[in-house]
């Protein structure tokens, strides 16, 4: 296993290019199921959840290729209709196969995805709404068994949960419903660029959509769709992170190239009430800081709201910034791991139900850290850079699963990282 050893402290300047989205990529490979022409899909990431969703298609019956970041998929006729345990519980993203295998074949046996360390992540959003499609479905020994032998038919889906939509099962079920007979509604659906863009990709596959991005979805089924081609978004979560990094420390200056500004504005937002300098262009955003930040307080929310996705990363801008900031997680509310490792570090942070209390101060100092989940070890990374002396982030694998070249990108920013085998 490697580790990421960083001597913080370093002033960060320079341009980085941020790379296509892992959480676009993901459902859209698995949206190539739906058709058993080629499907072409660039801007890809080279990623370890990308790998694995790779061998499961292949496992599935379709043939993959992955060169120069782009993928050619080509599913075979008849596809094998189960999604194993052993991939299935590496990767959650894995389970959006569910909903073209069901449309297509008529049937999936898909492993449950199991726990998760980020806390509880259930399913029943996935499930109601391929229930309410005209499936049945049962779970026996781990397996979701989805049958539709005589396809699937549109409804009008009410897709909310305890915790609001669901980016996921929206996916699973906006699939579905492109060869249902019939209209779908999918009301309270989630609105995530990503979830954009895989209807995007569904429209460009011949899928009849409307109203993506917005909380209502309409879906016209059609009988087949073909093999297309799509370039995936750019990650704006990865952009998210550099955007904290450029943050961190006073005079650091960096422009993160290839970006959305657009769907990072709670982010931003949140950067400009902190003091720090903010410049965008339609593909780029420059962030410097001169001064002192002020604390601020953050709940996270789908879409359009604060990310849960960088709520562990802007925790550790709040613990090297004086003064008293809240960080509340709403999606997630055991998404707090990081809290212990970043209080290792100096930091001063305790937990008050879904709320972390964080009582910033001007350094932190470095430490031995242990990565649990990806964005938590963003969040370390991010720590380490502004601390003092040397910070040993292990078990990377968890950023490997989510940061494209991570390393080369802060080195070329001037940052002292290196990777080591443990
Ligand atoms: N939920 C339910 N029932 C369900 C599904 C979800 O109650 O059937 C709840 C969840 O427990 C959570 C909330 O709904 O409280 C939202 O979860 P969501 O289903 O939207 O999460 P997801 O679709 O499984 C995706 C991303 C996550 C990201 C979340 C929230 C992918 C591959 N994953 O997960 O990304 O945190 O949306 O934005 O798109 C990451 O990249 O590090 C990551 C964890």
């Amino acid at each position: 296993m490697d580790k990421i050893v960083i001597q913080g402290a370093r002033r960060l300047k320079g341009e980085v290019e941020i790379s296509g989205a892992k959480n676009a990529t993901l459902p859209i490979m698995a949206a190539a199921l739906l058709t058993d022409e080629v499907s072409r899909i660039e801007g890809v990431p080279r990623l370890r959840d990308v790998q694995t969703m790779i061998r499961l298609l292949r496992v599935l019956g379709a043939k993959v290729d992955f060169s120069n970041g782009a993928l050619e998929i080509k599913p075979s006729r008849t596809l094998k209709t189960v999604a194993p345990y052993h991939l299935v519980s590496t990767m959650r993203a894995s389970f959006c196969v569910l909903g073209p295998l069901l449309a297509r074949l008529g049937r999936a046996d898909i492993s449950l995805p199991g726990g998760c360390v980020i806390g509880a992540r259930p399913i029943d959003l996935h499930l109601k709404g391929l229930a309410s499609l005209g499936a049945s479905i049962t779970i026996e020994h781990g397996f979701v068994k989805a049958r539709a032998n005589r396809g699937l038919k549109g409804e009008d889906i009410y897709l909310g949960g305890k915790f609001g939509s669901s980016v996921l099962a929206t996916a699973n079920v906006l699939m579905a419903a492109t060869l249902a007979k019939g209209v779908t509604y999918i009301e309270n659906a989630a609105c995530e660029p990503e979830l954009v863009d895989l209807a995007d990709f569904l429209v460009k596959m011949g899928a009849k959509i409307q109203g993506q991005g917005s909380h209502l979805i309409e879906i016209r089924g059609v009988q087949k769709l073909h093999g297309a081609k799509h370039r995936v978004i750019t990650d704006r979560i990865e952009a998210g992170t550099f955007m904290v990094a450029g943050a961190m420390q006073k005079s650091n200056d960096i422009t993160i190239r290839n970006c959305n500004p657009e769907h990072n504005h709670a982010l931003l937002d949140k950067l400009q009430e902190a003091g720090i300098r903010v410049r965008r262009t339609k593909s780029t955003v420059r962030i410097s800081r001169h001064g002192k930040l002020e604390p601020v307080d953050v709940t996270t929310l789908p879409y359009p709201g604060f990310p849960t996705d960088l709520q562990a990363q802007l925790m550790a801008l709040a613990s090297v910034t004086p003064g008293i900031s809240v960080i509340t997680e709403k999606i997630y509310p055991d998404r707090f791991m990081h809290v212990s490792e970043l209080n290792r570090m100096g930091a001063n942070i305790f937990l008050e139900g879904s709320s972390a209390i964080v009582h910033g101060k001007s350094r932190l100092s470095g430490a031995p850290v242990m990565a649990s989940d990806l964005r938590a070890s963003a969040a370390l990374v991010l720590a380490g850079l502004a601390a003092e002396d040397k910070t040993e982030v292990h078990r990377v694998y968890h950023l490997d699963r989510g940061y494209e070249n991570i390393e080369e990108k802060l080195l070329k920013l001037g940052a002292d990282i290196k990777r080591e085998r443990e």
